[in-house]
């Protein structure tokens, strides 16, 4: 579980010894990426919502948090929440909230469908590259919103004589997770049929897409490059199970493939993992999957090449675990990043560990190495740090992995579910809170129950 006390998140680390072996089966958590956008789709109706399988994690915690500053109840308890939108009094997200949560902005759609306008500060997020909206401004602009952008807010509202927004058509220039999600929220109660084409079909949309059905929306063809929505006059509550996170999942594959173990993880959807077992198999693991569980059996690691490409394609998020594990296979192998333009900030890190990398531009030409080296080293976004914990446990000697806060925004448990696979690794907590140049000062380590006294 992630540490309440922000001011000392950057002053923990996890200790890693080196050299590790998996053995054992875990559980997979709910998906980060499917409860951030259904917390933001219960704003579209009165009723109650139940969303079981929800992952704990600070970037859940964030849009909780936002959610409730509009006025939202929601009660918590053992990965299941309640939420209760009908009191909502505000239509402003405050932007120390917003920012750092991109997600947050997927709220745009929702409020400006139910409410007829929104403010919403321009969205922060991981530092992957640029990230812009245009693709959720201009549609929401083709379903009858005007929008300005003023001083970083993105400001919407209806078209004036308008009661509701109205269905159109939609082409989007890239299949954006995010500007599918918002656009299908905001055509779910627009007057009339929109159609979205060049719709992404990742999992997560489809997962909104069936949750939002459950509350009487009229969606057809989720999961398709085109999707139409006829809008209704309400939505309804539900009760909505969370799917298992195949980034997660993804993760600890790669984690079993590069230290050749055998876990079970389960409950995962193999069909969402098709290109990653693919890939994987490639590499030379067995992979047996039976209903909803996955058993790999790790073996001498071939090197592959990988392209990132938006679902069913290998997916971004796990691009840099699969590199870690690219540094340490036999000959030469190419992964190339099509998706974000600044996603290769584990590369350097990788290479200070011994691996032998070459950058240019998105694509990393590498070498396979025999061994990697424990170091102290800071991971600088969510997946990038858990390319660094596996490339630590595949390591030589221990390692110190900072900079936790970004994994705690997507791993739920993470170091606890490695342990209990056999992992030795343990969170320190420093007395001093580093700032990023400090990271690799020697820092006095303090015991948790003194920490937790503080
Ligand atoms: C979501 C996921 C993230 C994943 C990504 C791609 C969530 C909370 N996050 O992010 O984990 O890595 O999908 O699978 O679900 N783009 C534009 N204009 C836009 C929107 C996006 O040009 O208006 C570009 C982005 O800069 C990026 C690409 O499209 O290069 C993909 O972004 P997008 O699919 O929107 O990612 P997110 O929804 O932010």
């Amino acid at each position: 579980m992630p540490s309440k006390n922000k001011s000392y998140l950057k002053s923990e680390s996890l200790k890693i010894v080196g050299h590790g072996k998996l053995k054992g089966s875990i559980e997979i958590s709910g998906a980060k990426n499917s409860a951030l956008v259904l917390l933001a789709a219960s704003l579209l109706t009165n009723e109650k919502i139940i969303l079981e399988n929800v992952p704990w994690l600070t970037d859940i915690e964030k849009m909780i948090n936002i959610l409730t500053n509009l006025g939202v109840k929601l009660v918590n308890k053992n990965n299941k929440i309640e939420i209760d939108s009908r009191n909502i009094s505000i239509k402003e997200l405050p932007f120390e909230l917003v920012n750092g949560l991109r997600a947050s902005f997927f709220c745009i759609g929702a409020l400006l469908a139910k409410f007829g306008e929104v403010q919403i500060p321009l969205p922060g997020g991981c530092n992957i590259g640029l990230r812009p909206i245009d693709e959720h401004i201009n549609g929401l602009k083709k379903l009858g919103a005007e929008i300005i952008i003023e001083e970083g807010i993105v400001k919407a509202k209806l078209k004036r004589e308008r009661e509701k927004l109205y269905g159109t058509n939609i082409k989007l220039t890239c299949p954006s997770v995010g500007a599918t999600e918002t656009l299908i929220m905001a055509a779910s109660l627009a007057q009339g049929r929109t159609v979205i084409q060049n719709a992404a079909r990742e999992p997560e949309v489809q997962d909104l897409c069936q949750m939002l059905k459950k509350m009487g929306a009229k969606i057809y063809d989720s999961g398709k490059e085109t999707i139409i929505i006829d809008g209704v006059n309400e939505l309804h509550g539900c009760t909505h199970k969370v799917i298992p996170d195949r980034i997660e999942a993804g993760t600890f594959l790669i984690a079993a493939a590069a230290t050749s173990s055998s876990i079970t993880i389960s409950p995962v959807i193999p069909n969402h993992l098709e290109a990653v077992i693919h890939k994987l198999r490639e590499t030379g693991s067995l992979i047996m999957i039976r209903d909803n569980s996955i058993t790999i059996y790790g073996k001498a690691i071939k090197a592959v090449d990988i392209e990132t490409a938006p679902f069913p394609g290998f997916p971004t998020d796990l691009q840099a675990p699969f590199t870690a594990l690219m540094t340490i296979a036999n000959g030469e192998s190419k992964i190339t990043e099509t998706i974000f333009e600044n996603r290769m900030n584990h590369i350097h890190l990788l290479n200070k560990m011994g691996a032998c990398i070459k950058l240019d531009q998105n694509t990393a030409h590498i070498k396979g190495v025999q061994n990697l080296n424990g170091m102290d080293l800071v991971g600088s976004d969510l997946r990038s740090s858990a390319a660094l914990i596996i490339a630590a446990i595949m390591a030589k000697s221990t390692s110190r992995i900072f900079g936790l806060e970004h994994l705690d925004r997507g791993y739920e448990n993470f170091e606890s579910k490695l342990s209990r696979l056999g992992i030795e690794i343990k969170r320190e907590f420093h007395k001093k809170i580093l700032i990023e140049k400090e990271y690799k000062l020697d820092s006095q380590v303090i015991k948790t129950s003194e920490f937790k006294a503080a």
